[in-house]
């Protein structure tokens, strides 16, 4: 069906360097044609750093626009150019929607919240779980305060560099009162306790084209895992996802997590609930673009 583009439609977007291979306009453009929602989502390049981020929020609000999305290298740029912060993204310390209120833009993380939502879609569970996670970076350490703040039972961040992961711990302990956070080398998954663990692979290990790579390589490390959760999605199958799977543990990969993060974008910017069928046939189009079966 043919979208008219006439005097009512509302314009959401994207700012970031680069936008051209993004799937967030797949995402909305969809769901504004199945939800017939008078709508359109562009990507808008945004060069330069956190002074050009901030001109960008502004003219998006002079323009009307009703909803942003951000990505590398904006997420924490625009902070300071907001009127209100979502709590979790404010711990976070990173933002990728922007969401239109009187006055200016409250800003939300909802690649973890999406993150969630994915994994529950999934039956995975954070509260009361014990969960591994792999990486010390940006997206380590936002997934360090999702499961923090939902409620993992404790949490053990592996990455290469240890100082890295004993930051993360210390910085997410802190800002969210628990003391659930163990940083640990990647090296001493032997000291994990007895049972089987959730593991999410935040490193950046594995991702296209270095596909043959993944930070542990040990099939021992993979006895411990019954569930494995990789946010790379390019391949659909990483290292990482195989030897989980080859030990006998589910795997899944990250474009669910970024299905989410768009839905739950959309639903902030329109007041909506996007049902769970939609969703499912906004990821079949997402699967068909990145040629994905499973
Ligand atoms: P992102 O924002 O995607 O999280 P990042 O902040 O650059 O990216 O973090 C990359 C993560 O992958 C880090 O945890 C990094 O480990 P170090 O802190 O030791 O650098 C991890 N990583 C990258 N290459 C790696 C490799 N070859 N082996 C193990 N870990 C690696």
């Amino acid at each position: 069906m043919e979208m008219e583009i006439n005097g009512r439609t509302r314009v959401c977007g994207l700012i970031g360097n680069p936008v051209e291979h993004t799937l967030s306009p797949l995402i909305h453009n969809t769901l504004a044609e199945k939800l017939s929602h008078n709508l359109v989502y562009v990507p808008f390049l945004v060069e330069g750093g956190e002074k050009e981020a901030g001109q960008a929020v502004r003219g998006a609000y002079a323009l009307n626009v009703l909803g942003m999305n951000v990505t590398v290298p904006h997420k924490e740029h625009v902070i300071p150019y907001l009127t209100e912060l979502d709590d979790l993204a404010d711990k976070i310390g990173a933002v990728n929607t922007l969401v239109r209120t009187e006055g200016g833009y409250k800003g939300y993380n909802t690649d973890m919240t999406g993150l969630y939502r994915a994994m529950s879609s999934e039956g995975i569970r954070i509260e009361g779980e014990d969960i591994i996670v792999l990486g010390a970076g940006g997206a380590a350490r936002a997934v360090a305060f999702l499961c923090a703040s939902y409620g993992a039972k404790q949490v053990w961040l592996f990455n290469r560099t240890i100082e890295k992961a004993e930051q993360v711990a210390e910085e997410v302990n802190a800002k969210t009162g628990r003391e659930c956070i163990r940083p640990m080398r990647l090296s001493d998954y032997a000291m994990l306790p007895e049972g089987k663990f959730l593991a999410i692979q935040c490193t950046s290990v594995g991702l296209y084209p270095n596909v043959e790579q993944a930070a542990i390589v040990d099939a021992a490390f993979y006895e411990r895992i019954h569930t494995g959760y990789d946010l790379i999605y390019r391949p659909a199958e990483t290292r990482f996802m195989r030897m989980v799977r080859e030990a006998g543990g589910k795997a899944y990969h990250g474009l669910k997590m970024l299905l989410y993060q768009g839905v739950i974008a959309y639903e902030l910017w329109n007041q909506v609930e996007v049902p769970d069928e939609l969703a499912d046939e906004v990821y079949k189009r997402m699967k068909e673009e990145m040629g994905i079966e499973a």
